[in-house]
């Protein structure tokens, strides 16, 4: 595998080798001394053209804790504002001999153009480019499930896939890469998905995809998922009145404190996910994303360590 573009193209056994190198790489965030030198004298070029958190933190301290050198480019305050085109920032970078460029981009498709157009030698990791995927999102939010699964049964996590699981995603399908991520890596490891969301937020054609859709999340939830991930409302892709109100919203397809105490009453042992940033309120309430069972935070740790398993096989060609 020369880059890491989307999930669609993990094979089974692909996926696990990251999962399982991902467990790896979380012991090393255990020790006093969070670091390896697996990448020194490489270098890893964050290239993020829309804004970011997590993933750009992450990706930074994944690269680090590899002993990798790191640069980071925001396009904001950059010559992109100039007008600067991608090609040109690209070989810019290259120019100080990146090994590996992490690209955040708008428009779908921009980090396979890198990957593909000739005009960098480098391996390109997608975190996340426009509504089509988020492959690290999906891979640490699969790791957060084997951690989930193996914690309720006891288990191991290494070596498994995500058999028999039920993952309920709920919210702006429409617009989500990281819902289109996770349905295609759940579905390679053996999970379940339902897509759940206003009929205004479910994508054309969306019937021709490996998910059940359902537009009612109460009967949803009523299967007993053994995660519910709630996606957040796009309100800057969203150029248009998808629904009436965000109070309407809420109260049909938000995690409310209600429907965190039906979970509760049922025994459920439902995970809620969200990947973050989430809008408190709306699609998911305070109660939810604040009580045991969320793995809000959970996630945003495995985030640096599957982001680590990434650079790592990808530049030392590993297994
Ligand atoms: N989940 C996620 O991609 O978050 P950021 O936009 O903060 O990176």
């Amino acid at each position: 595998m020369r880059h890491l573009l989307s999930t669609r193209d993990l094979t089974r056994d692909q996926a696990i080798e990251i999962l399982d190198t991902a467990d790896r790489m979380a012991e090393v965030g255990q020790q006093s001394v969070k670091k390896l030198p697996a990448l020194r004298g490489r270098t890893v070029v964050n290239l993020f053209f829309e804004d970011s958190t997590r993933t750009r933190i992450s990706f930074e301290s994944a690269a680090k804790r590899l002993s990798a050198d790191v640069i980071n480019f925001s396009a904001k305050g950059s010559s992109v504002s100039k007008g600067e085109s991608l090609k040109d920032t690209a070989q810019t970078l290259m120019a100080m001999d990146a090994d590996a460029v992490v690209i955040r981009h708008g428009t779908s498709g921009a980090p396979q153009r890198l990957a593909t157009a000739g005009w960098i030698d480098a391996a390109v990791l997608n975190a996340g480019d426009g509504k089509h995927e988020h492959p690290t999102q999906a891979l640490l939010d699969a790791m957060t499930l084997r951690q989930h699964r193996a914690a309720l049964a006891g288990e191991e996590t290494t070596g498994t896939g995500l058999d028999g699981m039920h993952v309920v995603i709920v919210g702006d399908i429409l617009h989500s890469r990281v819902a289109r991520s996770n349905m295609w890596l759940l579905t390679t490891l053996g999970a379940r998905v339902t897509f759940v969301a206003p009929p205004t937020l479910m994508p054309v054609g969306v019937e021709h995809w490996p998910a059940d859709v359902v537009f009612d999340l109460d009967t949803a939830l009523a299967r007993d998922p053994d995660a519910v991930m709630l996606l957040r409302v796009q309100r800057e892709r969203m150029h248009a009145a998808f629904f009436p109100s965000e109070a309407e919203y809420a109260r049909l397809w938000g995690l409310t404190p209600e429907r965190l105490a039906a979970l509760d009453a049922a025994g459920a042992t439902t995970a809620i996910m969200h990947p973050g940033p989430m809008n408190r309120g709306l699609e998911i309430s305070s109660a939810a994303a604040d009580s045991p069972r969320s793995t809000v935070l959970r996630q945003v740790s495995n985030g640096v360590a599957v982001r680590m398993a990434c650079l790592y096989l990808l530049l030392t060609g590993a297994r």
